[in-house]
């Protein structure tokens, strides 16, 4: 049986109704809001938009009271962080953001979501940095190797999930991140499969830019993005778009950009989300992110040795904790993952994406999964593999 947990899954199942109808397996594309975090995502929005004006100052102060929880998350400063519409936002803040030479090359990883990929290639297409990749692997000694074999003087930037949305792989980012600045290289993080799975600092990490959302693990609002810039990096970083609130004065002659990552922000926003990430950030200190990893971990190393135990049935995800994540990528002989996960949700109820690139299903065991909820996900599988 799952370790002691720390809080009360069945309850927590309770305060999420789609779990009635579904054996939710896919946080990794859309999180689930529990009805707490829910209620007062929605009481703000009330608020804010039935008063408008009236509640400005309200707004302000909820908008900075979730800009310093999420810094506290992920081991920041509050004026590092910037709240964007999603995590592929911080990717463009980036490419677009940065000064960009003759020659210059970029270092990507090969299990890239289109979050990256699209936005370097793009501007490789419109005469921007040269895109090389390396492959992903957990062990560090190995992805340095191959980075080493990649680099030139014109390196610039090397570009990597921190959590491979295909594999699941945690990559040796803080490695990466070490090895990039020794030789003046910038790294940015791509954290959208790995904030809320387990503890993130980015400081310690050493990136320069970290980009990430509260719609997946975290199972916040959707439209919260968050993007980090180190303190020490802001200087270099243009920006893409610009307007009311992003300047340090009226000043047309002389236009300086805040001196902190508000800088990226402008124009009127549905503040009252980022008070719903807020309460989504809530939620989780209440029912305690150690707990919830513990939870994490178990499901993701339960779930993975079924996988290894059943023949026919393949594991792409690497089986150690501090290797992997909540995300298990599995395959079965013989069978089409697109088919299979659209049997799974027409069928069955059950909602896991396909991976093309492995032919495989990707099953998230986030903090409300339980153990049956896999073991009839398997004995699906296993049915299907008999008939
Ligand atoms: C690794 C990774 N990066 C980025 C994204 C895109 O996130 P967003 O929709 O917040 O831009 C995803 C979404 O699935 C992802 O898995």
């Amino acid at each position: 049986m799952p370790v002691e947990i720390g809080y009360d899954v069945h309850k927590v199942r309770a305060l999420l109704p789609v779990l009635r109808e579904y054996n939710y397996l896919n946080v990794g594309t859309y999180g689930i809001v529990a009805e707490p975090v829910l209620a007062r995502s929605l009481e703000r929005l009330r608020n804010y938009d039935a008063r408008g004006v009236a509640a400005y100052e309200e707004v302000i102060a909820g908008q900075e009271q979730a800009r310093a929880h999420v810094a506290r998350a992920l081991g920041a400063h509050p004026e590092e962080i910037a709240f964007t519409g999603n995590a592929t936002d911080g990717v463009n803040l980036v490419t677009a953001g940065l000064t960009w030479q003759e020659g210059d090359e970029v270092i990507i990883s090969n299990e890239e979501h289109p979050a990256v990929t699209f936005p370097w290639y793009y501007l490789q297409q419109r005469g921007g940095p040269r895109v090389k990749q390396f492959h992903v692997q957990a062990a560090e000694e190995p992805v340095l190797a191959e980075l080493a074999q990649l680099v030139t003087p014109h390196t610039r930037l090397i570009a990597t999930s921190h959590v491979s949305h295909r594999s699941g792989t945690r990559l040796p980012v803080a490695g990466i991140c070490k090895w990039a600045r020794e030789r003046g290289i910038l790294t940015l993080l791509d954290g959208a499969q790995a904030f809320a799975q387990f503890p993130i600092d980015v400081h310690v990490l050493g990136c320069d830019f970290y980009t990430t959302n509260g719609h997946k693990w975290l199972c916040g609002p959707k439209g919260t993005g968050i993007f980090y810039v180190r303190r020490e990096v802001l200087p270099l970083t243009h920006v893409a778009h610009t307007g009311a609130g992003a300047m340090r004065a009226y000043n047309l002659e002389n236009l300086e950009l805040v001196p902190s990552a508000r800088r990226f922000e402008f124009g009127t926003r549905s503040h009252a989300l980022y008070e719903g990430l807020d309460a989504a950030l809530d939620w989780f200190d209440r029912l305690g992110w150690e707990a919830i990893e513990r939870h994490l971990a178990w499901h993701s190393a339960y779930l993975k040795s079924q996988v290894l135990a059943r023949p026919g049935f393949k594991l792409h995800s690497p089986v150690p904790w501090a290797e992997s994540s909540a995300l298990v990528t599995i395959s079965v002989d013989g069978m089409d993952a697109h088919t299979l996960a659209n049997n799974l949700r027409t069928q069955h109820r059950t909602i896991t994406p396909p991976v093309a690139a492995f032919n495989a299903l990707r099953i998230s065991t986030a903090y409300f999964v339980i153990k049956e909820d896999l073991d009839r996900l398997l004995a699906i599988l296993d049915r299907m593999v008999t008939e």
